[in-house]
């Protein structure tokens, strides 16, 4: 298994290109499910999870075609992609596909939308937190889906072939569920409002698209998301957003080792709450023509409490990093987690490096050291696994962070736009 090798202490300096983004691609993809036309997405990061959700939907009958010369789609880089769904073969998504990637699960809705039935395997266990899928099945029952769960899997059906446009209220804000009802209204009888929606961009994302394809949506990016559904979508051509996550994983990685990076085609508006505490921690930010540009030289990293929430709120998916961070401030903070329970796995790898950091419930208070000390470390999911890298990188001596497919299903060339920024990281094979 491969693992990546870190020499900690060099300061950041230098341009990192941020990659379309993971969670806005996912959905856009599924989204190809609900037209017979080809939909074709730029800007598409090349990560395992992209992969895997190319083999999921082949399964359901969708073909891809990567465009372009190749010059210009070096690989491993993000690429344009035609997906083209125009028979759906299968309405079956089978547990060892949706086992491994939860938001496969999210095809219950285009395939219901269009096919007028899907069986969809339940997402099963997942490292950080159990993650139930409740408001996926109460938002569809609510617009006309009968559901039954038989051995493990949702067996969904419309009662005359079509779904029918409704109001629901969500309980609590889900990104995935959002995303979900959005695609299965975008071809309902009649008018759908959904409230209390995820704000997150990559909705806002998912929004755009439909609309190109033909869809009625308004709202997107506010918690009241209006659908007027229609009878068919057509194809249609749609760029990722940057990935915020990517953004804010290398702004905090130059907050704590120092330095000055511009992070290339990086969007502000798409994390400024995670920027502001950045910002708060020490070092500057500026928005550029490029994208932003990230420094700390000198001053020390001030300790600041962070509370995550969903979007305009700082995201879950930072938590990890940002505690990264806080391992070497001057002093304590406090890092409550509020999106998902069990999200501290990173605590006992980050305590290997050296990392004072105690947990109370949904709190860890971390108490800031003068510096971290390089060890072998390992995670069990994507984001925890890029705090350690962060990490690592300011640590004294070698840091070997082992089980990098974590980072390999989220992190578009990591090594390499590191190691061109200065930093000492390598992959090492086997
Ligand atoms: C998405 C992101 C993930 C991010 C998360 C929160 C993708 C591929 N993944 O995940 O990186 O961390 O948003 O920003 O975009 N919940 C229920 N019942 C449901 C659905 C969700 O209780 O039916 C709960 C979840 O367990 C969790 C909370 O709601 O506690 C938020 O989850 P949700 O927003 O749905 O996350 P995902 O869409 O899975």
């Amino acid at each position: 298994m491969d693992r990546i090798r870190i020499v900690g202490g060099n300061e950041l300096a230098g341009t990192i290109p941020i990659s379309g983004a993971k969670n806005a691609a996912l959905p856009l993809m599924i989204a190809s499910l609900l037209t017979d036309d080809t939909l074709t997405l730029e800007n598409v990061p090349h990560l395992a999870d992209v992969e895997q959700l190319i083999r999921i939907l082949g399964n359901h009958g969708v073909d891809y075609s990567v465009n372009g010369r190749r010059e210009k789609q070096q690989e491993g880089y993000s690429r344009t992609i035609n997906f083209s769904a125009r028979n759906i073969v299968d309405t079956t998504a089978p547990y060892e596909l949706v086992s491994k990637m939860r938001a496969s699960f999210w095809v219950i809705g285009p395939l219901l939308a269009r096919m007028g039935e899907a069986k969809v395997s339940l997402p099963g266990g997942c490292a950080i937190g159990t993650r139930p899928v409740d408001l996926f099945l109460e938002g569809l029952q609510v617009l006309g889906a009968e559901l039954d769960v038989d051995t493990g899997y949702v067996v969904a059906k419309t009662k005359n072939g079509r779904l029918v446009g409704n109001r629901y209220v969500f309980p609590k804000v889900s990104v995935g569920a959002t995303h979900v009802l959005m695609m299965a209204a975008s071809l309902a009888k009649g008018e759908t409002v959904l409230e209390n929606a995820a704000r997150e961009p990559e909705i806002v994302n998912l929004a755009e698209c439909l609309n190109a394809m033909g869809a009625k949506i308004h709202g997107a990016g506010t918690p009241t998301i209006t659908i007027q559904g229609v009878e068919a979508l057509s194809g249609a051509r749609v760029r990722v957003i940057p990935d915020r996550i990517e953004t804010g994983t290398y702004a905090m990685a130059v907050a704590m080792t120092g330095g000055d990076v511009v992070l290339e085609g990086a969007r502000p508006d798409l994390l400024q709450s995670a920027l502001d505490i950045i910002v708060e921690t020490g070092a500057e930010i500026t928005p550029t023509n490029e994208g932003i540009r990230v420094k700390r030289n000198g001053a020390g990293i001030s300790p600041v409490d962070v509370t995550t929430a969903p979007f305009p709120a700082f995201p879950t998916d930072l938590q990890a990093q940002f505690m990264g961070l806080m391992t070497m401030a001057n002093g304590k903070s406090r890092i409550t987690e509020t999106i998902f329970e069990n999200r501290f796995m990173h605590v006992q790898e980050l305590a290997r490096l050296g990392a004072h950091i105690t947990l109370s419930g949904q709190t860890a208070i971390v108490d800031g050291v003068a510096k971290l000390k390089g060890a072998p470390v390992m995670a069990t999911d994507l984001r925890a696994s890029v705090s350690l890298v962060i990490a690592g990188l300011a640590a004294e001596g070698e840091t070997t962070v082992n089980r990098v497919y974590h980072l390999d299903r989220g992190f578009e060339r990591l090594e390499e736009k590191l190691s061109g920024c200065g930093a000492v990281i390598e992959r090492i094979s086997g």
